[in-house]
């Protein structure tokens, strides 16, 4: 092993056995830990360490971050449409996305560091390199947000919703011999921050100083304000990436084109998504395509939260986000 790798693993040894452990809403013998202030699974923290340590950032690279359930694979998919525009501009009916899980053609930062125990399988990517991430934005280290390396796209989406939509898709992803768990039992670890890159809030208030510091790295964008105008946001998002639409592509309908693609109309009713298996070991989450599409609308919290459960809710919303004035 390199001797600068050495002294990264060295260091995890030392550090892994003295993290608190939280509780894993999966039960599935992965380990949930607190590092820096946030709970992540403990393969997490070996990713965020090795890139703490050794990832070489270059300026062109574009990162997706996210807290799970904030519309990443919508994001993923846009953002990969965007850029690509130019290879599938006049074939859209050859466009990748028909037949490829978003998962597979965007890497999962951490997940993919992890099982490759190094860097390398990040650092050969050609650029510009576009990556997703969950890590909250403290942990990232400083040569990534420095003005000369690359930009950040953030989603957050209201709170509500990302807790139905979490309890969804862990009970789904739950072993199957195990009782689900339920709305009350997850509740409770959502507002503990108990959840994978949680606390929710602080995840976001992390993204939202950022980006007032450093409007042109950092773009935080809500998914309800995606979903509510997807024309106007996703010619935000190129604009911000470098990438503006020009005046013949709006013309041609280029927008509409990516906005229609990555709709969760068109991607949930994919074969791929659909029916599509998860391949282990590409650094991809573990599940199954179509545990990624459920419903896609804003306040389906209203079908399953009692009203105790929102009122409990709604105070520490307020309470968090009451400084930045956070409206969803
Ligand atoms: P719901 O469970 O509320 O339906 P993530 O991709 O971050 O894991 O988030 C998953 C959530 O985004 C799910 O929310 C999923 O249905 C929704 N989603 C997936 N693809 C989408 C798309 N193309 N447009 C809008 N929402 C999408």
């Amino acid at each position: 092993v390199d001797q600068g790798y050495r002294k990264t693993y060295d260091k995890l040894d030392e550090m892994l056995p003295t993290l608190a452990e939280g509780e894993n809403w999966l039960a599935n013998g992965v380990q949930v830990v607190q590092y820096q202030g946030f709970w992540l699974p403990k393969f997490c923290v070996q990713g965020i360490m090795l890139i703490q340590d050794h990832f070489k950032p270059r300026p062109t690279d574009i990162i997706l971050s996210t807290f799970p359930k904030c519309g990443t694979t919508w994001l993923r998919a846009l953002i990969f449409a965007i850029i690509n525009r130019k290879k599938y501009s006049y074939d859209f009916q050859n466009h990748p996305l028909l037949t490829t899980n978003p998962q597979d053609l965007v890497p999962f930062f951490e997940m993919l560091i992890h099982e490759g125990g190094s860097t390398s399988s990040i650092e050969t990517l050609p650029s510009p390199r576009f990556l997703a991430t969950h890590i909250p934005f403290p942990l990232i280290p400083k040569s990534m947000t420095s003005s000369s390396s690359g930009r950040f796209v953030y989603i957050c989406r209201e709170p509500k919703d990302v807790f139905v939509s979490m309890w969804h898709f862990m009970n789904k992803l739950r072993a199957k011999e195990l009782a689900p768990l339920s709305l009350e039992e997850a509740f409770d670890l959502f507002c503990r921050g108990v959840t994978f890159a949680g606390p929710y809030w602080d995840h976001v208030l992390g993204f939202w100083e950022a980006s007032l510091e450093s409007p042109n790295k950092v773009l935080f964008l809500k998914y309800e304000d995606l979903k509510r105008e997807p024309l106007v946001y996703v010619k935000k998002l190129a604009y911000f990436l470098d990438l503006p639409f020009v005046a013949e592509e709006e013309n041609e309908g280029m927008v509409e084109k990516i906005v229609e693609l990555c709709s969760f109309e068109n991607l949930s009713n994919l074969v791929v998504n659909k029916n599509g298996k998860n391949t282990p070991g590409k650094g991809k989450h573990p599940g199954t395509n179509s545990d990624f599409f459920r419903k896609g609308q804003i306040g389906d919290w209203k079908n399953h939260l009692t009203p105790q459960i929102v009122e409990v809710l709604d105070k520490i919303i307020k309470e968090k986000f009451q400084s930045i004035r956070l409206n969803f």
